[in-house]
């Protein structure tokens, strides 16, 4: 019988959650969306908005935005009340802007339902709220005993199990897994105490095996792959685009233009550009333009390179010319913010 076998086959299994949990009440991290261990959830609300922050995006990076969103809007309600274009323009720098449109879409079908839903099934029917986040309200919020799979917690499943089918092809089996240890009592602090596991001591590289509470039920650590776990197929290379952005500007006005509702940057304010989006079109105004350089940006599916033209704000064909006074650059997307800082 092979060590992983062992692992879900016997009684060590079950003595992971209850390990886990003694670990994190004394070693959670403190996030100003958790309730501390053992203590009542916080409301579905900042759960909610947490975890979509949370997409694709680390905890250093949304803490921020999750202060000032709660901030303005308090309540589900407040924020389903909101002006989109003031909701895009808070949410610019946290990038995947589908994930604002969503949540106000979330938000107003969640007020007009009276309040969240507390099971994974009703949860994963709203706008933006997939299998994952679904699991994590659900556990979180709601303290169901629903499994919550991230990629920290694929990391720890991948090495406590020690699955050496190379990621993405073995999300299945990792899953599968996560949900043999799944306890009853205390989902929502699991789930969580799983991911500060592979946040903070089951890290990518140089995992502290030294300091987890699992380390001797781990079968990679006991084969020595600990390290090496979990494998990843080799990625295709990013393919570059190549496009051009149009600064019309003097010292009164710039023009700028609310990107289209779908697709890249959807919905957020950006400078008029071309050629890297499945768009062309001609320039904005009317020239001669002089280029003020490149910038270069990484989007998950391509590497993008812009070349970045000034010119007066003279013979307009399109887009919103603002006051410099009613422009405010914090609320462009990082892209455009490049864009913007090569002008200054
Ligand atoms: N990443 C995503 N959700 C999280 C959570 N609830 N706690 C810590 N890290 C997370």
């Amino acid at each position: 019988m092979n060590n992983r076998a062992n692992l879900r086959e016997t009684p060590v299994r079950a003595s992971v959650a209850p390990r886990l949990l003694g670990w994190y009440d004394r070693h959670a991290r403190v996030l100003p969306w958790r309730a501390p261990p053992g203590s009542p959830p916080m409301d579905p609300y900042r759960v909610w908005l947490s975890e979509v922050m949370l997409q694709q995006t680390t905890v250093a990076a949304v803490r921020g935005y999750f202060e000032r969103f709660t901030t303005l809007w308090p309540d589900v309600q407040a924020l389903a009340a909101a002006e989109d274009t003031q909701v895009m323009g808070e949410w610019a720098g946290l990038g995947y802007y589908a994930r604002a449109r969503n949540l106000l879409a979330c938000a107003r079908q969640v007020a007009a339902m009276g309040g969240f839903p507390d099971t994974r099934q009703a949860l994963a029917a709203l706008p933006g709220i997939g299998p994952y986040t679904s699991a994590a309200i659900a556990a979180i919020a709601f303290d169901r005993a629903e499994t919550v799979v991230d990629g920290n917690v694929e990391r720890v499943v991948a090495r406590l199990f020690a699955v050496k089918t190379p990621m993405p092809a073995a999300k299945p089996e990792l899953v599968a897994l996560a949900e043999t240890l799944t306890p009853d009592r205390r989902p929502g602090d699991f789930a969580q105490a799983m991911m500060d596991l592979g946040a903070t001591i089951c890290t990518p590289r140089n995992p502290a095996c030294a300091l987890c509470p699992l380390n001797d039920l781990c079968h990679a650590r006991a084969l020595g792959l600990a390290a090496e776990l979990p494998r990843k197929s080799p990625k295709p290379p990013r393919p570059l685009r190549l496009g051009t952005a149009w600064l019309a500007l003097d010292a009164g006005h710039v023009l700028v233009e609310r990107r289209p509702a779908k697709g890249l940057l959807g919905g957020t304010l950006a400078f008029p550009s071309t050629g890297w989006d499945g768009t062309e079109h001609p320039p904005p105004a009317a020239g001669p333009w002089r280029e003020l350089g490149e910038v270069r940006h990484i989007f998950t599916h391509f590497e993008l390179h812009l070349t970045v033209l000034a010119g007066p704000p003279q013979g307009i064909n399109r887009g919103l010319l603002l006051p410099r006074a009613d422009f405010d650059p914090t609320t462009l997307p990082g892209l455009m913010r490049k864009v913007w800082a090569l002008a200054r």
